[in-house]
C-alpha cells in the first residue's frame, strides 16, 4: 500500500491524548487516523520511567505492525519517558511528542506567576527541568503535580463537587494574587477546563496547553514528507483502548465531540 494512504497513529495512557487529536482532526480533514488508549495501563503518571518505556513502546510497536505513516505520543508522560528511545527506534518514522507548553507560557508572560499542571512523573522528569531551564527566562514557574486528576477524565467526571475538592487541596495552594497563567501539562487536563474556569471564578488566569502546537508540528512533518492528504477525500477515524469494556470508545467519542473553550 502507499505509505500516504496508511493513518496516522495516535496514542496515550488513556483518553487524554483525545484533546490533541481533536485539534489534529480539524487541521488534517482528509487523512485517517486510529487512536489507542492505554486505559487498563493508566495512569502512566505515578508508574517508573523503565515501565513507562515499555508501556509506550508496546503500543507503538501495535500500531507499526498494523501500519501508520506517523505517530504523536499524545502524552507528555510518554513522551518524556519515551520519546527519544522511539526516535532512535524507528528514524524513517515522522513522530511528535507534547510538552507542557511552557514556552508560549513564558512568551505571553506579563511578570505574572505560571502554574504548570502535569503528572508527577513529568515533573520529576530530566527532560521537564531543561524545558524550564531554556524557557523559563527568568519567570516564576512553578510546577503543580496533580496525581489522580486524570482519573476524572478517565471516569467521565468533568465536574462536580469531588473534582472542586480535588482542586481546593491540590491547586487553591499555588494559586497567588499574582498569578496569571496555567499550563495544563497533561492531556486529560484540557476536558477539565470548563470546569476549572468556573472553579478559577473571578481570577483572570489563562489557561494553556501544547494540543494545537503538537497537531501542527506533525502536520508540518508529514506535509515535508509528501504524506499528508491536502485534497477533498472521505477519511475514517478509528479509536481503540486497552480496556475491553464498549463504555471506554463510547466516552472517547463523546469527550471527542465536548467543545473544548
Ligand atoms: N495524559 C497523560 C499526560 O499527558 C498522563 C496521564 C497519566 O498519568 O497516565 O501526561
Amino acid at each position: 500500500m502507499e505509505k500516504k494512504n496508511l493513518p496516522i497513529g495516535f496514542m496515550d495512557s488513556g483518553l487524554g491524548g483525545l484533546s490533541v487529536l481533536k485539534e489534529a482532526l480539524r487541521i488534517m480533514p482528509y487523512d485517517d487516523f486510529i487512536y489507542y488508549g492505554d486505559s487498563r495501563n493508566a495512569p502512566y503518571g505515578v508508574k517508573d520511567q523503565e515501565t513507562i518505556r515499555r508501556l509506550t513502546f508496546q503500543v507503538v510497536e501495535m500500531l507499526l505492525e498494523r501500519g501508520i505513516k506517523g505517530l504523536a505520543i499524545a502524552c507528555n508522560t510518554a513522551t518524556s519517558a519515551a520519546v527519544a528511545k522511539l526516535r532512535l527506534a524507528y528514524p524513517q518514522l515522522p513522530i511528535v511528542g507534547i510538552e507542557p507548553a511552557v514556552k508560549p507560557a513564558v512568551e505571553h508572560n506579563h511578570g505574572g506567576r505560571i502554574l504548570v499542571m502535569a503528572t508527577p512523573m513529568t515533573i520529576r522528569q530530566e527532560k521537564f527541568h531543561k524545558l524550564l531551564e531554556r524557557y523559563r527566562n527568568g519567570k516564576e514557574v512553578v510546577p503543580v503535580p496533580c496525581e489522580g486528576l486524570m482519573e476524572f477524565v478517565e471516569h467521565g467526571e468533568l465536574d462536580g463537587d469531588t473534582l472542586e475538592a480535588y482542586f481546593r487541596e491540590h491547586l487553591t495552594p499555588y494559586l497567588t494574587e499574582d498569578t496569571e497563567t496555567i499550563v495544563l501539562g497533561c492531556t486529560h487536563y484540557p476536558f477539565l477546563r470548563r470546569y476549572l474556569r468556573k472553579f478559577l471564578g473571578e481570577r483572570k488566569i489563562d489557561l494553556i496547553d501544547g494540543s494545537l502546537g503538537t497537531a501542527a508540528e506533525l502536520r508540518r512533518r508529514l506535509l515535508e514528507q509528501g504524506l499528508l492528504w491536502e485534497e477533498p477525500r472521505e477519511r475514517s477515524v478509528v479509536i481503540e483502548n486497552s480496556l475491553d469494556d464498549p463504555e471506554m470508545i463510547r466516552r472517547s467519542w463523546k469527550l471527542l465531540q465536548l467543545p473544548i473553550d
